[in-house]
């Protein structure tokens, strides 16, 4: 699988990219600046995630860990719709600050355990730290 290695790697990135974009885009809405209506931001945001799903589908595929079978791959389809949901509540619908920032927070965490999640191979993310 000729291609598996530079994919893993574009996923990876596309990951890096969009953890640290929303990051960034948190502390931009709560300083109330006019640099998050950027023109061409949302695309740039939205291309990012998709190249991180379709990558995700790529790897899935051609590594024969799917969802509903493999538990690590399970965990981490569900942690990424908490980490959509969570960001939707963060930019759209929160509605008072202390909403906003506990979303932003809880997606953060969301994000992070995805991480160790892909990085250890359990389903148990960052819980999975502790038996090491
Ligand atoms: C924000 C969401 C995501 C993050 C932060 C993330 C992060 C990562 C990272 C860091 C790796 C490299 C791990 C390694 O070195 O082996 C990886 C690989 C992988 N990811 Fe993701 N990922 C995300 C979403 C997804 C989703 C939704 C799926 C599928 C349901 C998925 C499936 C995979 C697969 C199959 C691999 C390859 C593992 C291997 O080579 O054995 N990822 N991901």
């Amino acid at each position: 699988m000729l291609a598996y290695l530079p994919v893993k790697h574009l996923h990876m990135a596309c990951a890096g990219l969009s953890i640290s974009g929303f990051f960034v885009r948190g502390l931009l809405l709560f300083r109330k600046s006019s640099l998050l209506r950027i023109r061409g931001l949302r695309a740039v945001v939205d291309s990012v995630d998709t190249l991180l799903l379709a990558s995700a589908i790529y790897l899935v595929v051609s590594s024969h860990q799917y969802p509903f079978v493999t538990g690590w791959v399970t965990a981490k389809l569900a942690g990424l719709f908490g980490y959509i949901g969570l960001g939707l509540l963060t930019f759209r619908f929160a509605r008072t600050r202390t909403a906003q920032v506990s979303a932003w927070l809880a997606a953060l965490l969301m994000a992070a355990n995805l991480v160790a999640t892909a990085f250890l191979k359990s389903p148990w993310g960052l819980l999975a730290l502790w038996s090491i």
